[in-house]
């Protein structure tokens, strides 16, 4: 599909969006392995959550879904059952890697593929400490998915993580709670924290000090009723236009501001951009609020260290804003963008050039200018789908319609982001 965006007078409105996907992963894995029923509430509308979903029924759970609750028939740690034929993680890395974590454990043998963009995503950085718990995993070029997993009974580590990342980070504890003793992460930067906190709401034994996380094995867990935020990482689409559109004002409900996702809002803050949250609650242990952007004059600025792992998924729209900024955008220390759907250096600094935008492209960063005017032009989305929306916001600033190739990528995380991006947008 082919998506056409016309210049944008204003975004405005108020707006409610999708379930985080982050955040849907966890719940439905460990739903799973929980014992007796879930229910999940406002689960993830996209199509890796779903992956995640077609792998657990695969493995003989019982899953039912009524628009965007979930409820899933938990069977326990050891209640997974063998596949008939392989399990498919589609696009998503998130299950792929972390499902892995649990596969591990198990007394039998699955194979888990992906699409072909997954099919290029780096796995041995889960399958190094997996193999160091005791499990037996073999891969496409000894790194690349399929993954084929020979499960079985697991020990506990004490792993440094050689990269942040939340995925690999989670990965180990799930693996984790299969095994005997404690099991300890430790995390070079502080990475999305949503599994320790569901597990903890699931009834684990999970300590985090620091950057160290200790999780206590055979844990027991019991299926419960959940609530999922909405998508900060699908917010920021809808903060950006709001920010870059001159005139608008728009009110985002029910967002997940959990602290190591909400880098987003500081950065932006300290950039000038108006921004209020409001009515701040907490549930299942996470933090949720409302988010009020107006329109802004922004400064632009260094995004480096600790900031870009924080801020990853938001590169691509940063990008976009950085490029409307007084200052412009440099972002460094950000090699995993080579890794994600696609190499997201690549892929912004491609359509950026497309639009009369010159980045100068770094091996792990990208130098945007600032004071940019967009050239309408035709983008592509590569596959990807935070590519696909970053870009339909770039196309509200730019100087006739834009089309936005295979924008249908945006389902992956955000089916619903044409239809709210239409609606707020005159
Ligand atoms: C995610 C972690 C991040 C992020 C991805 C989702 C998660 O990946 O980019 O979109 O849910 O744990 P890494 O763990 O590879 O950094």
């Amino acid at each position: 599909m082919h998506q056409r965006i016309s210049p944008a007078t204003r975004a405005s409105g108020e707006i409610r969006l999708p379930g985080d996907k982050s955040i849907s992963h966890r719940y439905a894995l460990i739903a799973s392995i929980a014992e007796g029923e879930s229910r999940i509430h406002d689960f993830s509308t996209g199509a890796d959550c779903h992956s995640t979903l077609g792998c657990v029924r695969a493995l003989g759970i019982a899953v039912e879904e009524q628009g965007t609750d979930v409820t899933i028939q938990g069977r326990g740690l050891e209640g997974l059952k063998s596949p008939a034929g392989d399990l498919d993680a589609g696009n998503s890395g998130s299950t792929i890697r972390m499902l892995s974590g649990i596969l591990a454990a198990q007394p039998f043998s699955t194979r888990i593929s992906g699409d072909a963009s997954l099919s290029r995503r780096p796995m041995a950085r889960i399958m190094t400490p997996l193999a160091e718990m005791g499990a037996s995993i073999s891969a496409r070029e000894g790194r690349f998915p399929p993954l084929e997993i020979q499960g079985g009974k697991l020990h506990s580590i004490d792993y440094t993580l050689p990269v942040p990342s939340a995925q690999v980070k989670s990965c180990i504890l799930l693996a984790g709670l299969y095994a005997d003793g404690i099991t300890t992460v430790r995390e070079p930067l502080r990475s999305r924290d949503h599994t320790e906190i569901a597990l903890r709401e699931f009834g684990a034994e999970v300590r985090v000090e620091r950057r160290v996380i200790t999780l206590q094995g055979r844990a027991r867990l019991t299926g419960r009723e959940m609530f999922v935020p909405s998508d900060l990482s699908s917010a920021a689409f809808f903060i950006v236009a709001a920010l870059l559109v001159p005139g608008s004002e728009l009110v985002i409900k029910g967002v997940g501001l959990n602290p190591t996702r909400s880098t987003l809002l500081d950065v932006l803050a300290a950039m000038g951009a108006k921004i209020r949250i409001l009515d701040v609650a907490e549930k299942n242990g996470e933090l949720v609020g409302q988010i009020s952007v107006k329109s802004s004059r922004l400064r632009g600025g260094v995004i480096e260290r600790a900031e870009t792992a924080a801020l990853i998924d938001e590169i691509p729209v940063l990008a976009v804003l950085g490029a409307a900024s007084e200052e412009g955008l440099m972002v460094r220390d950000a090699a995993e963008l080579r890794v994600k759907e696609t190499d997201r250096i690549a892929t912004v600094a491609e359509n950026l050039r497309r639009m009369g935008i010159q980045p100068e492209e770094l091996p792990d960063g990208i130098c945007i200018p600032g004071r940019q005017r967009f050239r309408a032009a035709t983008i592509d989305s590569f596959g990807d789908h935070r590519i696909a929306m970053a870009f339909s916001i770039a196309a509200l600033m730019a100087d006739g319609p834009c089309e936005i190739r295979d924008a249908d990528a945006a389902s992956v995380s955000f089916p619903e982001f044409f239809r709210i991006l239409d609606q707020v947008t005159a």
